[in-house]
């Protein structure tokens, strides 16, 4: 059995997953509710949070499997990328298990568990795929070659698209987070009534930029007395989902895969689910998206890569944990060549 953390962020997660990749809990203990007064995640109120629930989130995940620590053969905490102080509080906690309880130590890059987490629930990773992560912290397309092979195709010169949701609903005073908020008000909108931009949609790359997206959104608050606010969340969103499918294609044609790969907080929109599904559907590439409870932060995706580690034998060196730090900005290249080398 293996017990996975994840504390990058503002969520507490917990999860248990057997040696063959079968999740058997996956407890996450959300503070929206410490953060939605301050409109965005604090990082010392997160960490305090951690600190204070960490004990009873791990119990509570080894108690709904039905294990005791005395079942944990590995713990596996989420090393980075994420906040540098909530990422301790996960990476200290794991290593103060190894230590008194013999448990091996595998710590884990938290993208990694974002890319794979549309497989978590099949238990199967193709051997081609691209990967397309769209959460609060990252918008980037990777070339998915199997396990443990990743190549990064593109990400965002500037704003990720989750905080492109967020400040748009911010603007828009529809509360914290914003991505699920906008997305029920599009609903009753109009997706062509505002000609948002498409940003860098024409350039020749996989890169992206949201912050003119968001200016664009701004501008036209302060320009239009009266507007409809149902209007503009679909419009926008039509913005996000247009750019989503157009660097999502090139990165198709660029590595000549079949398939593609949604993950984090921002695929559990529906409508991009949908837009995103029904455009590669009709050119022969099958999507794949993670389950609404492997979508956002959680620990089971960060369990899942651990089992393939695992079964592949790739241990981390366990002379080396003592000085192991958390790495609050580092690429899945850089976290191979660390632990695996
Ligand atoms: O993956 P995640 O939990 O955090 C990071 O690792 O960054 O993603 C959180 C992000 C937030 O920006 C939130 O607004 C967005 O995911 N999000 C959504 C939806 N649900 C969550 N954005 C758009 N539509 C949604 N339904
Ligand atoms: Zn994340």
């Amino acid at each position: 059995m293996i017990l996975s953390i994840d504390t990058s962020c503002d969520d507490t997660s917990a999860a248990v997953i057997t040696l063959d990749s079968k999740v058997l809990s996956n407890i996450i203990s959300s503070q929206t509710h410490i953060h939605t007064r301050f409109g965005g995640v604090v990082p010392e109120l997160a960490c305090r949070f951690h600190v204070e629930y960490i004990d009873e989130i791990v119990q509570q995940a080894l108690d709904v499997a039905g294990v005791t620590i005395g079942d944990i053969q590995y713990v596996a905490p989420t090393i980075g990328p994420g906040l540098s102080p909530a990422l301790l509080i996960g990476l200290t906690f794991a290593k103060g298990l190894a230590a008194s309880q013999g448990i091996t130590f595998l710590p884990i890059h938290h993208l990694e568990g974002h890319l794979l987490s549309p497989f978590v629930h099949g238990n199967n990773v193709p051997d081609h795929a691209v990967g397309l992560v769209i959460s609060g912290g990252h918008t980037e397309l990777y070339e998915v070659k199997g396990l443990f092979e990743y190549e990064k195709l593109g990400s965002t010169q500037d704003d990720a698209v989750g905080e492109a949701y967020d400040k748009v609903a911010k603007m828009l005073g529809l509360g914290y987070p914003g991505g699920p908020i906008l997305e029920k008000r599009a609903l009753d909108g109009n997706q062509k009534a505002i000609p948002f931009p498409r940003p860098m949609i024409k350039n020749k790359n996989c890169h992206f930029s949201f912050s003119g997206l968001k200016t664009a959104v701004m501008v036209y608050l302060r320009n239009n007395e009266t507007y409809s606010e149902a209007d503009v969340c679909a419009s926008f969103q039509r913005a996000v989902l247009d750019t989503l499918i157009s660097k999502s294609q090139r990165a198709v044609d660029e590595t000549g895969a079949n398939k593609l790969a949604v993950c984090g907080g921002v695929s559990c929109n529906q409508f991009l689910r949908n837009g995103l599904t029904d455009h590669f559907q009709k050119r022969g590439v099958e999507t794949f998206f993670a389950q609404p409870e492997y979508c956002t932060d959680n620990a089971a995706m960060i369990g899942f890569v651990a089992s393939k580690y695992v079964q592949q034998n790739r241990i981390y060196d366990q002379s080396r944990l003592e000085t192991l730090d958390a790495h609050p900005n580092f690429t899945i290249a850089t976290y191979h060549d660390l632990i695996f080398t």
